[in-house]
């Protein structure tokens, strides 16, 4: 068998374009970088979600820059191949753009190949000022866990038509102003589909359908261990695995072949 060779930027770009999908999943210390990058996961992101699977706080508001900087640097050590994207937490980005630039360099410092930040329209001078000097940005749009307290609650978003426009406009600026990599959360599938076809970044989808360039999930929701209710996308793949590293690995080939998600059953 040929090694896997270290994913890279031009690599995501060209999988986009030649439709071949994405496996991500979110990492949040060196044991399972190492899992995950043997099962060949192509994106490992160090989610603020670890504030909720980790600290067992009911959002993911009270995350601090320490902790990403620690968990990136544990997932950073642990992983040789997958392309590593560390969460930007809430109010580290939003004061200015050259505070949002010395976080995110404190995250690339430390293994990051990239940085995602949450929200669109407000957000296009700091990502634009980001990679302009050098740092790959990720724009998370549609469901945005930061700001769940003003979205009244988890819910899909771009249902309307009002809605859809602005998502979709949302989107094209990002790529305007050098986001090179979108996630979508909680979108329609639909929608989700024709902002994947429109863009020339790869648009990875968690509960938006399987007409994304690839799927996210929370490790530790896919492996059936984080309490609480599960949201409708989530699929725990140690259901039928003997091991950790089985279902990792039939989860990479689901995202890869498109038997996961499946609209009908995960999507909205
Ligand atoms: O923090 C996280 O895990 C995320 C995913 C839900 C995409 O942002």
């Amino acid at each position: 068998m040929t090694e896997r060779k270290p994913v890279t930027l031009p690599r995501l770009l060209e999988m986009h374009a030649g439709g071949e999908k994405i496996a991500m999943l979110t990492c949040y210390d060196a044991s399972f970088a190492h899992v995950l990058d043997e099962a060949g996961v192509d994106v490992m992101l160090v989610g603020d979600s670890l504030g909720n699977v980790l600290h067992g706080a009911s959002s993911t508001v009270a995350v601090s820059m320490d902790s990403m900087l620690y968990h990136t640097r544990s997932v950073a050590r642990g992983s040789n191949k997958a392309w590593i994207v560390g969460d930007l937490p809430f109010d580290s980005y939003h004061a200015s753009k050259e505070e949002a630039w010395k976080n995110a360099a404190e995250l690339f410092k430390l293994g990051a190949h990239m940085v995602k930040l949450e929200g669109g329209g407000w957000t296009n001078e700091t990502v634009r000022f980001i990679t302009e000097r050098g740092i790959p940005v990720c724009a998370h749009l549609g469901f945005t866990p930061q700001t769940v307290t003003s979205l009244g609650g988890f819910k899909v978003q771009g249902r309307s038509e009002a809605g859809a426009a602005l998502l979709k406009r949302h989107a094209q600026e990002l790529v305007e102003a050098g986001a090179q990599m979108l996630v979508l959360e909680m979108v329609p599938a639909a929608l989700a589909k024709e902002i994947t076809e429109s863009l020339p970044i790869p648009v990875i989808g968690i509960g938006a359908g399987v007409g994304c360039s690839g799927q996210v999930l929370v490790l530790h929701d896919m492996l059936g261990i984080s309490h609480g209710r599960h949201p409708r996308f989530v699929r725990n793949f140690m259901e039928g695995s003997s091991s950790i590293q089985q279902a990792v690995r039939r989860y990479v080939e689901e995202v890869k072949a498109g038997t996961f998600p499946v609209d009908a059953v995960h999507g909205f």
